[in-house]
């Protein structure tokens, strides 16, 4: 009876493509929708051949309670075993663009970049062959949260400034390997989430858990641009495709209405955080986080600001590098002013932040669009690739909430493209259900469903596909129905 009522959504989506409704946008020839997903939440294939240790495969395996459902990424997906298929799912849904990433510790099982796993470097060109054969583009991220273990333990992580070198080393070798047929590359995932996850707030001592976050984002900066600027002087010329990095970005709603100061300044710390030092003119960090952290160290008797300040050279240096934005989008924040206490900034924005949305429950699709215009008119409308936007659901097939979010956002996003935002492209998080870091297997993302619990993680297309198919065969939004 079930299989009977989907099929019968599916043929209502299908008739949904002929039909004509001048108030739904369509969706230009040379803007790329597709799907998403990272290294460690799909792969599986943790320990075949010559892979490293992952940063991850140590956690999950160590700390297994952490993961409140338990599990880890040991098989995940298996998309490591299942990539053709996986390409076939995109290619069904008439999808443009592949957003994946790429696995450290299976590219160099040590760090050094003299040990390339020659089967490592093979399943990404086996990937992105299948890819480019079935016509669709791959945008692969060097790095989403995936650290080698062996790297951590050496460093103590990305708080320390040799991360730096460690990273551009393996970009080259990325660039090398795969950079000739690759023409889109992010070189960092969420910096902003990545340095805030590791490193907590810490009330009772905030130096040690704030410092530790700016450092953090400081030495993925720096990384990020020693990339691009070996991506310039050793492979451009050749392969000539484009180099960017992903901010995480949440837009901001004040509490009290009008209070536009308190929204700017909670954006200047979240996405002004990492954009200002590359797209802005002047690069550094934005002045209002430079002042209010300043203000707290002081207040807390510490000789020097503990957020770190890029000499001019490194200022220069990370100016300019990158030929776009990506942004993820998944959450608005209401924002309040909270007095100073003890001299002290709350949080050393001033600031209270509440997530308005959690991926779900509740949506907000003007959120996608304040944000790309505020980008747009902040930082000179750089580029976008839009490349995360989704929501969770329960283990459904019939995921008609994810159909509702997907056509709103969508069409928000095609509203900033006609405002004149420089959007490029738009890939939903996630094309399959996914290990979802903390939240395990309970988080399911996916435009398709993956059964966990079957030895092949059988792959079955969720309504929400079929959807996405009848919206790319028109390049038109079509109406829901739920
Ligand atoms: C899917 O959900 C909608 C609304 O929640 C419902 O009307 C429809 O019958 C469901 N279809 C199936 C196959 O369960
Ligand atoms: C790889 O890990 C699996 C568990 O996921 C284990 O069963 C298997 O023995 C391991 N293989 C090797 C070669 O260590
Ligand atoms: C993770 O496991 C290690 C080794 O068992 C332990 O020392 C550490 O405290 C654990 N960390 C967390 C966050 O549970
Ligand atoms: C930073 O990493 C290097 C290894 O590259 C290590 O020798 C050094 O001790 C680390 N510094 C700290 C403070 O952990
Ligand atoms: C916060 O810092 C204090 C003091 O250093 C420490 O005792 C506590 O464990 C920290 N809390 C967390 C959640 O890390
Ligand atoms: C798993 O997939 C293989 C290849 O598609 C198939 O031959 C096999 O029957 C499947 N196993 C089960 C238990 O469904």
């Amino acid at each position: 009876m079930k299989t009977v009522l989907l099929a019968v959504q599916i043929l209502y989506f299908s008739s949904q493509v002929s039909a004509v409704d001048p108030n739904l946008p369509e969706i230009p020839e040379n803007f790329l929708v597709g799907a998403g997903s990272s290294a460690y939440q799909v792969e599986g294939a943790w320990n075949v051949s010559d892979k490293g240790e992952g940063m991850w495969d140590r956690w999950t395996h160590n700390n297994a309670s952490y993961f409140g459902s338990g599990g880890n990424g040991d098989i995940a997906a298996d998309s490591y075993h299942k990539y053709k298929e996986d390409v076939q799912l995109l290619k069904s849904m008439k999808l443009d663009v592949y957003r994946f990433s790429i696995s450290w510790s299976r590219v160099l099982p040590t760090g050094s970049p003299y040990r390339v796993s020659r089967d490592g470097i093979q399943y990404y060109k086996n990937l992105i062959n299948e890819l480019l054969a079935n016509g669709i583009v791959p945008f692969p991220t060097m790095y989403h949260f995936d650290d080698l273990q062996s790297l951590m333990e050496k460093t103590g992580g990305w708080a320390n400034e040799s991360m730096v070198e460690y990273f551009a080393d393996y970009a080259r070798v990325l660039f090398r390997e795969l950079g000739p047929k690759v023409k889109h590359w992010t070189t960092i995932n969420e910096l902003n989430i990545y340095c805030g996850y590791i490193f907590y707030h810490n009330e009772t001592d905030p130096d040690l858990a704030f410092s530790a976050r700016y450092r953090c984002v400081h030495n993925q900066l720096k990384a990020h641009a020693r990339a691009y600027h070996i991506y310039n002087e050793e492979f451009r010329s050749t392969q000539g495709g484009q180099v960017g990095l992903v901010v995480h970005s949440t837009n901001y709603v004040p509490v009290v209405a009008g209070d536009v100061e308190s929204s700017k300044i909670a954006f200047d710390f979240d996405t002004g955080w990492i954009m200002h030092p590359i797209f802005s003119m002047e690069g550094g960090y934005p002045e209002v986080m430079k002042q209010r952290i300043a203000e707290n160290s002081r207040a807390e008797g510490l000789s020097s600001s503990r957020l770190p300040e890029f000499s001019p050279e490194w200022t220069d240096y990370i100016r300019g590098s990158s030929d776009y934005l990506g942004i993820n989008h998944f959450v608005t924040s209401v924002v309040e002013r909270v007095p100073k206490r003890n001299g002290r900034w709350y949080d050393d924005l001033g600031l209270r932040r509440t997530q308005l949305t959690t991926s779900g429950t509740r949506i907000y699709p003007e959120g996608i669009g304040a944000v790309l215009r505020q980008i747009r008119d902040e930082y000179y409308n750089p580029p976008v690739y839009i490349l995360e936007n989704g929501m969770a659901e329960g283990a459904t097939f019939n995921d008609t909430d994810r159909i509702y979010h997907l056509h709103f956002y969508m069409k928000e996003v095609m509203s900033a493209l006609n405002d004149g935002c420089d959007i490029r492209s738009y890939a939903v998080w996630s094309l399959l259900d996914s290990f979802e870091w903390v939240a395990g297997y309970t988080q399911r993302f996916g435009l398709i469903h993956v059964d966990f619990n079957h030895p092949n993680r059988t792959r079955t297309p969720k309504l929400s596909s079929y959807w996405m198919k009848a919206v790319m065969e028109g390049r038109k939004l079509i109406p829901i129905w739920r």
